[in-house]
């Protein structure tokens, strides 16, 4: 009970839930990387970020099991402590080598990486002003947040826009405090790509350093997996999603990872990844440079379902990636097709605002290596149903997965 705020957390509920806006946990049962058991029924998961299906990988699951046997199932500490355990320094050499930088450090979480590493690079203390962060106003709210960590306006950009963006590095290019510029490069709830190759030659011209949340794009997209962070001089990202287990890291300059183990909150006051979650980390790190053929089969996919849902009439914005949004507009509207394509047998998740802009409400497909080209084709087969006015208020027929 707490005295006096319950009645108000109650209201701001009852809010959400008249404007179709209120969240709930759902428990579900993984039966595999393609299927999700919920209630007692299994569905094609489309709602998943392990793209190459690697959380239920053999080699995976066998080095996090080694590691635990080895090393426990905590690390006991934060890593400035006794939690440094000797797993760290392999995995970072490895997370260097694939990012193409001198040094990584790997952190609990991309959250927490863009919460604490974005609060300590712009700390005004230590740069001597507050410096000129030029962010795409869309990015993830993990970037927003470490943005509001460090107190600094953001100077956002219009999304994907590297046109507003010279316009808004020409209005303080006589500006002389430190300047960054913060993006994702493929955006979480769109799947588009951010206009890496022009924005990368803004931070040169402009003196910019660039910043790249590379979460959606690392081990799925570029060249070996590597990602499309090329460009960038720091480099953040996870490795929740196409590495499929958990954990983060940041890549760059060695003084960059030397400034962080002093100053990031993040790093210092939380306690070090325990070692089989390294492990599982270690053996996705090897495996990914090799799953050229795996990453071929997720674009492929994609397109597919893009092509086929244009040809129906469904709008999936600026999607190039193996996450396709279809944009359904009121959230209503994209709770009802997420429910229709439930009713079919393929699990996939309404996203709406705040989390993303007002009348875009959306449902989220995310491919991945464990789906084939007779599940995307049965879901158009759905979408084409649910297309129908006739029949988009029919019940939902039962499908298994
Ligand atoms: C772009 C981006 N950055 C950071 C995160 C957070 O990563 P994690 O799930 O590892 O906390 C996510 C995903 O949730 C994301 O989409």
């Amino acid at each position: 009970m707490m005295p006096g705020s319950e009645s108000r957390y109650q209201a701001f509920l009852e809010g959400l839930a008249r404007e179709s806006l209120r969240r709930k946990l759902t428990e579900v049962s993984p039966v595999d990387a393609r299927t999700i058991r919920v209630e007692g029924h299994d569905y094609v998961n489309l709602a998943s970020n392990d793209y190459l299906a690697l959380r239920f990988h053999r080699e995976l699951i066998e080095r996090a099991r080694e590691w635990a046997e080895r090393y426990g199932v905590g690390s006991g500490a934060s890593r400035l402590v006794t939690g440094n355990v000797d797993l760290f320094a392999r995995i970072e050499a490895k997370v260097a080598k694939l990012k193409g930088k001198p040094s990584a450090l790997v952190m609990a979480s991309g959250f927490q990486a863009n919460a604490a590493i974005l609060a300590a690079l712009f700390d005004r203390t230590v740069l001597g002003a507050e410096p000129l962060v030029f962010a795409d106003r869309l990015n993830h709210a993990s970037m927003h947040f470490g943005c509001k960590a460090a107190g600094i306006r953001e100077h956002r950009y219009r999304h994907g826009d590297a046109a507003h963006l010279t316009e808004l590095l020409n209005q303080n290019q006589h500006d002389n405090r430190p300047k960054f510029i913060l993006t994702e490069s493929v955006f979480s709830m769109h799947g588009d790509v951010a206009p890496l190759t022009e924005i990368a030659r803004l931070a040169r011209a402009y003196d910019a350093c660039l910043i790249v949340d590379d979460a959606h794009a690392t081990g799925i997209l570029g060249e070996g997996g590597r990602g499309l962070s090329d460009g960038a001089d720091i480099v953040i990202g996870t490795f929740s999603k196409a590495l499929g287990s958990f954990g983060a890291y940041v890549a760059g300059s060695a003084t960059l990872r030397d400034y962080l183990i002093n100053r990031c909150s993040g790093l210092i006051y939380s306690t070090a990844l325990p070692p089989p979650v390294l492990g599982a980390i270690d053996a996705a790190l090897d495996l990914i440079p090799s799953m050229d053929a795996d990453r071929i089969h997720v674009a492929r996919l994609a397109a597919r379902f893009r092509a086929g849902a244009h040809a129906l009439g469904y709008d999936t914005g600026a999607s190039a990636t193996q996450i396709v949004p279809v944009i359904a507009g009121a959230p209503e509207a994209a709770l009802q097709l997420g429910e229709r394509l439930r009713g079919a047998g393929f699990w996939a998740t309404a996203i709406r605002p705040p989390t993303v802009p007002k009348g875009t409400a959306r449902v989220r497909l995310a491919f991945t290596v464990a789906h084939s080209e007779s599940d995307v084709d049965r879901l158009l087969e759905v979408m084409a149903d649910a297309a129908s006015p006739a029949l988009a208020t029919a019940p939902a027929r039962a499908h298994p997965a």
